[in-house]
């Protein structure tokens, strides 16, 4: 790291409290796309009938997508002079992704994915908010897994708006 490269390099030496932040707002984003990658895993084998068929392979194909942002933000760790933390750090949070006492249970699943993917927008405008200022490049990056979000979302508050206009959620 040299000392020299300007205020605005966030891999600038005096930039290192910045950067630290930042880092630590990557590694929480990190473990939100793990955690939602084990469970839309579950969530795309757990649950029974004719109308799971729809929401188990929507799930099944954001497996991908969600392990591809936990990557993208692993890399951008390790970029900004930081560490990838291994498995003995991770803490689960998606109460609301448990699977449910009915495996038949589709609206639980369906209002659990639409929480996970609201959290994530709301942490990656925060993450935006701070990079827009420090650090163009993890801004850009995370805009873009921002739209992801978005259109995971939208296509769950699809699905769960088919369940309320038939009074089943
Ligand atoms: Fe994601
Ligand atoms: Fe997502």
């Amino acid at each position: 790291m040299s000392g020299d490269r300007g205020s605005r390099d966030i891999l600038a030496e005096e930039n290192s409290a910045d950067r630290e932040k930042l880092v630590g707002m990557l590694e929480k984003a990190y473990w939100m796309e793990i955690e939602t990658v084990m469970s839309y895993v579950a969530n795309s084998v757990n649950p029974d009938g004719v109308r799971a068929q729809e929401i188990k392979e929507s799930l099944a194909a954001d497996i991908t997508e969600e392990l591809g942002h936990a990557q993208q933000f692993a890399a951008r760790i390790k970029e900004l002079y930081g560490v990838v933390p291994g498995s003995k750090q991770f803490s689960a949070e998606q109460d609301y992704l448990q699977p449910p006492a009915e495996a038949t249970d589709i609206p639980a699943v369906i209002k659990g994915v639409i929480e996970a993917e609201a959290g994530a927008i709301a942490f990656y405008n925060e993450i935006i908010d701070f990079a827009s200022e420090h650090d163009p490049v993890t801004e850009d990056m995370v805009i873009a897994i921002l739209r992801d979000e978005q259109g995971h979302m939208r296509e769950f508050e699809g699905f769960l708006k088919e369940y309320e206009a038939e009074g089943l959620a």
